[in-house]
């Protein structure tokens, strides 16, 4: 009985992840079409204050397609030629709302949830590992004024990033870098590290132990560093995972997690303990 049941749920969840792949589909078409609108709205405002605007400064609604128009040939290569992206039916796991970048999680809502505003000032040194699109990394520099870098092994999300960092003129503070953690050197420790979702990846690029990927952070911090955590969804509730973190109580101290994302994951604040 239990074997024609999971026969019966394989072709429904395959029909489930089509119905989702298209509606997500759409949803970046209405974006595209959203996009559009705002720069039709912003012509008409143009046209009735023109003895008022300056058209060669007003580039952030104007140059919004443009924008768009690279990160569009960036996914479109990144079907070509990336075949282990395994995040968001395809499109960057990370949104970005003040460039109206199309993603799944949000990250100005992140960066409030997670209170970075408080936890990250102007003087600090930042690392966002598996970064994505490098969004958290560019939010924090643009809303603090802190120096941060970003790493993905992904070229083209990062590649979307640096547009976007271009798009601001973050280039001085912000670096974005393709290329996988394990090969990762910095130069000079961080004082903030970022590692959200990342310290084992569903596209299997990385693989170590949560006691491993701990160590190798905290070797890259100043002491009293702090590092923001955000687990996975299959952690929370998973004894070996609490088992793995109460491991690192010689290396790190936090206080008991915060649930984020409706409960669904959780966020560390750990403090690097010296060596
Ligand atoms: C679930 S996403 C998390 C993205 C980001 N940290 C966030 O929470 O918004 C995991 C990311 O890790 C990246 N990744 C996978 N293996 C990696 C590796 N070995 N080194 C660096 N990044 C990697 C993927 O390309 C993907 O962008």
């Amino acid at each position: 009985m239990s074997t024609i049941l999971a026969r019966m749920k394989r072709p429904l969840s395959g029909l489930k992840h089509l119905v989702r792949h298209a509606m997500v589909a759409l949803a970046y078409r209405l974006h595209g079409v959203g996009i559009l609108s705002l720069v039709a709205a912003r012509r008409l405002v143009r046209l009735t204050e023109r003895h008022t605007i300056d058209t060669s400064s007003d580039r952030f609604v104007m140059e919004l397609p443009g924008l768009q128009r690279r990160i569009r040939q960036e996914l479109l290569r990144q079907r070509r030629e990336y075949d282990s992206y395994a995040y968001f039916h395809g499109y960057p796991y990370q949104a970005l709302a003040i460039l109206d970048v199309f993603g799944e999680r949000g990250t100005e809502e992140r960066f409030d949830a997670y209170d970075l505003a408080r936890l990250i000032g102007r003087d600090d040194y930042v690392l966002d590992i598996g970064c994505n699109c490098g969004f958290m990394a560019l939010y924090a520099a643009f809303r603090t004024g802190c120096r941060a870098d970003g790493i993905d092994i992904n070229p083209h999300m990062i590649r979307i990033g640096q547009h976007c960092t271009e798009f601001l003129r973050l280039q001085d503070r912000v670096h974005l870098m393709a290329q996988p953690f394990q090969d990762f050197a910095p130069g000079q420790p961080y004082t903030v590290v970022l590692s959200f979702a990342t310290h084992w990846t569903d596209d299997r690029n990385y693989r170590v132990r949560l006691q491993d990927h701990l160590l190798r952070i905290h070797g890259m911090m100043v002491d009293g560093g702090l590092l923001v955590f955000e687990s996975h969804s299959t952690d929370v509730g998973n004894p070996q995972f609490y088992a793995a973190l109460e491991e690192m109580r010689a290396h790190f101290t936090w206080e008991g997690p915060r649930p984020m994302a409706r409960s669904t994951r959780e966020l560390y604040l750990m403090r690097r303990i010296a060596a």
